[in-house]
């Protein structure tokens, strides 16, 4: 028996990385999955990794546009109803402060405050009007906590949706939804990659976080790691958990 069988999830950034290896895993566990990102092609390639066509469905679509969770949404009902919502999409470029414009950095901010914003609000409105005991699982990130040159707009975004969700949790435990989030340290995702370099296997990355294990456990995740504590988030396993940022980094934010 699968964690959640028969139920219905939709993931954000759901073409690559932690969103891809979630929607799997999800698949795994007996749901349907709407995929949602920003490149058809990269969400086909998710459809195809669950094996089962059938349970899942493809929305492209910015997060950021009312059109893409209208979308979702109705995607999901298709599929049998509204369970579970993962809002997972974001970008991470580094920029200056104060060099960089405004644009850039509300970007940035847009992507991840807004997006989230919308699908738990639509997902909150569905989810009350069917009495559907829901979980939404947002993934901030250790940036949300612990910051560094150029993170300013990733860093805040991310502390904004930590806070976001404790604050939904409070106002939606009422309905009986639950609300969490999962802080990844660092993953092998495409995110890793800047400018063509993939920053986790760099000599930098492995002096500092690997060799003087200021990663204890002296390694980056892999994003099934990450999906492994979405999933929790969003099953019955966490039937008396709301309102939790989960840190899942290898101990990195517990040394100094
Ligand atoms: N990789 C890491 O080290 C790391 C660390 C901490 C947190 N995270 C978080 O994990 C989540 C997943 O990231 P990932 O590491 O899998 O990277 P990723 O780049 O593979 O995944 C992000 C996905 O979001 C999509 N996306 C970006 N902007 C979008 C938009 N406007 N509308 C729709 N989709 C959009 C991208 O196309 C991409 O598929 C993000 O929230 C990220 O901030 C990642």
């Amino acid at each position: 028996m699968g964690r959640l069988d028969g139920e219905v999830a939709i993931v954000t950034g759901a073409g690559t990385g932690i969103g891809a290896a979630t929607a799997v895993r999800f698949v795994k566990e007996g749901a349907s999955v709407v995929l949602v990102g920003r490149r058809r092609e990269k969400l086909e390639d998710t459809a195809r990794a669950t094996g089962q066509p059938d349970r899942v469905a493809i929305v492209p679509g910015d997060v950021r546009d009312q059109k893409t969770v209208d979308a979702a949404i109705a995607a999901a009902m298709k599929l049998g109803g509204l369970h579970v919502v993962v809002s997972n999409a974001a970008v991470s470029h580094p920029v200056a402060f104060p060099g960089a414009d405004f644009e850039t950095w509300r970007d940035i901010f847009d992507i991840i405050v807004v997006g989230a914003f919308r699908f738990c609000r639509e997902a909150a409105k569905v989810m009350i009007a069917n009495k559907t005991a829901g979980r939404l699982v947002n993934v901030t990130s250790i940036h949300g906590t612990q910051a560094e040159p150029r993170a300013s707009a990733y860093g805040a975004a991310k502390a904004a949706v930590n806070q976001f969700s404790r604050a939904l949790s409070v106002e939606l435990a009422p309905h009986n939804i639950r609300v969490n989030a999962v802080a990844p340290g660092f993953v092998d995702t495409p995110m890793s990659v800047y400018n063509g370099e993939n920053e986790l296997e760099s000599d930098w990355f492995n002096r500092f976080y690997v060799e003087a294990r200021k990663i204890p456990m002296a390694r980056a995740g892999r994003p099934e790691e990450i999906a492994s504590a979405i999933l929790f988030l969003a099953s019955q396993e966490s039937s008396y958990m709301t309102g939790h940022v989960m840190i899942v980094d290898g101990g990195l934010t517990v040394t100094f």
